[in-house]
């Protein structure tokens, strides 16, 4: 149910009726319950703008208010503020469809869209490590609230498979081949790279073979390629492994890499080129975008072409967005990726636009997330400075997590200790980076996202246990007896749950699934309570 909506579509007919049809009520869920459910901030601007008294305007808006069927009481505060309650029996009502509705009450989108998510996206070159972590925690989210509300989301996750590298890493491969070593190399994937980097430093032979390893893959040699897929299929198959110990929905399929773009490249370029949105300057190819100029006032350089005739990252990025919207026939486009390259999408969208690739009713959006920060304030790092492996990440949450839940548990068995321990830890990894503000850099420190007391995940799962257990303890109840609600924190609770919907939308529209937004997400769990609370 949208429980905003209805009570917004009441509070504009009590304004209309008081004469302010037009101006924004600006209605927000209360702060404090104390106060009420709902409050309306829109009369003291109305009232300024019609010169009259904010007070007596807003006693005007309550009084007709009070004729709502929804609405039980509306009280004036402060300046010009209008508290609302809702009425009892209409939260009853709601939730007891809610409860015979295998949706739990939420109504399918009216105008279900085609949003592609890109996320995750590792390039690799690398093995998985923790800046990884953010964008495939805040980008599954999003691909499961908004597969919820009825929208056709199709993930893409943008690996980095093509480039410089890949021609010393398919050397490298090759090398280890003749040496019958391939597979026990391949095994450990960042050994494989610094491997294949030192020889690369070192051994001037096979750096030449590398560098026309890059030049065969490009012009589209058999036998080179067919190494390089060998390569990126075990680069993927760490991937895959890693996206199911985070129980993503990230599977094979929504792969699609930077090299699926290559021979689209050419004739995206060309076709800026025909646009006259791309100049040649000093060899290379590039749009010069006066939307985004530099201190010195000059427009900043947006390069699509290399001297040379080469491509980047942006080239793959502009054949991707017109794949996207033609092919893919995207209405909404996210990209969650790191929000040091905020101004890298900006220029994309912009030039995007100016070549009719974006549609006006095509939304792009970059969906950014802050640096995952060490406790010294610092990007988080192992102690002697490399970047954390993700498997190893997760190995440690596990370990600390069983460790946890032992010392709190000495009688379990180890096995069931581990198994909670796994549950603890996960939820933990994915809780402390869902909590937070995606926006800003967030400090990634162990003991307080295993902690048992806050706005942590092992709290959270904690009261899931207990709730879990009285209602085991309680038995079964009436499924058809209806809903009456007389305390006032039952009407809270029925409030929150009522209010689901208005966080999934809110959630949906600004791509930011964090904390107070997601503890709702676990509504069915207070549902369950709820039933069983009221019902006996
Ligand atoms: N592979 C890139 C990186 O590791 C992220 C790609 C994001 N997606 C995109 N369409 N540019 O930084």
């Amino acid at each position: 149910m949208k429980l905003h909506s209805f009570v917004a579509a009441e509070v504009e007919s009590a304004f209309a009726a008081a004469g302010l049809a037009g101006n924004p009520i600006v209605l927000q869920a209360a702060k404090n319950a104390d106060f009420g459910d709902y409050q309306i901030n829109g009369v003291m601007g109305a009232a300024k703008k019609a010169k009259q008294n904010p007070r007596a305007l807003a006693q005007t808006v309550a009084d007709f208010l009070a004729n709502s069927k929804i609405i039980v009481s509306a009280e004036v505060a402060g300046p010009g503020f209008v508290n609302l309650r809702i009425q009892p029996s209409f939260l009853a009502h709601g939730i007891q469809a809610a409860l015979h509705d295998s949706h739990l009450g939420v109504t399918q989108s009216a105008q279900p869209q085609t949003v592609v998510i890109d996320y995750s996206s590792p390039n690799l070159a690398k093995e998985m490590h923790v800046g990884h972590l953010r964008s495939s925690i805040i980008g599954d989210s999003l691909n499961r609230v908004l597969t919820f509300l009825g929208h056709r989301v199709i993930a893409q996750n943008h690996v980095g498979d093509w480039g410089t590298q890949f021609g010393m890493l398919v050397a490298y491969l090759v090398a280890q081949q003749q040496a019958g070593r391939a597979d026990l190399e391949l095994a450990d994937l960042e050994q494989f790279y610094r491997n294949a980097k030192i020889r690369f430093d070192e051994d001037d032979a096979f750096a030449d073979t590398a560098r026309a390893y890059v030049v065969k893959l490009q012009s589209g040699d058999e036998q080179v390629l067919a190494l390089w897929k060998q390569f990126v299929a075990a680069s993927l198959k760490h991937a895959q492994s890693v996206y199911q110990r985070l129980g993503l929905k990230l599977t094979e399929a929504d792969v699609m890499g930077e090299s699926a773009y290559n021979a689209m490249l050419q004739p995206t370029v060309d076709e800026l080129i025909n646009k006259g949105l791309v100049v040649d300057s000093e060899g290379a190819k590039v749009a010069f975008l006066d939307e985004f100029k530099n201190q010195d006032g000059e427009p900043a350089a947006f390069i699509v072409q290399k001297k040379g005739g080469g491509f980047l990252y942006a080239s793959t990025d502009l054949a991707c967005l017109r794949y996207r919207v033609q092919v893919l026939q995207a209405n909404r486009l996210l990209y969650v990726v790191d929000a040091r390259q905020s101004l890298h999408f900006a220029e994309l969208f912009t030039l995007a636009r100016k070549a009719g690739w974006l549609p006006e009713n095509v939304r792009a959006e970059h969906v950014p997330f802050g640096t995952m920060m060490g406790k010294d304030g610092k990007p988080f790092k192992t102690r002697s400075g490399d970047t954390v492996k993700l498997v190893d990440l997760l190995d440690e949450a596990d370990e600390r997590a069983t460790a946890l839940v032992r010392s709190k548990n000495p009688d379990l068995a180890l096995d069931e200790a581990q198994h909670i321990g796994h549950v603890v830890g996960l939820g933990a990894v994915k809780y402390a980076d869902l909590s937070k503000n995606r926006s800003s850099d967030y400090v990634f420190d162990w003991d307080s996202m295993l902690s048992f007391e806050g706005n942590t995940a092992p709290y959270l799962q904690y009261a899931y246990t207990r709730v879990s257990s009285v209602l085991r303890k309680a038995g079964c109840f009436d499924e058809q007896a209806s809903v009456v609600l007389t305390e006032a924190a039952e009407k809270q609770l029925a409030l929150a749950l009522l209010q689901f919907e208005d966080v999934l939308d809110n959630v949906a529209q600004s791509a930011t699934p964090i904390s107070w937004q997601l503890i709702y997400i676990n509504w069915p769990l207070y549902l369950a309570v709820f039933m069983k609370v009221v019902r006996f």
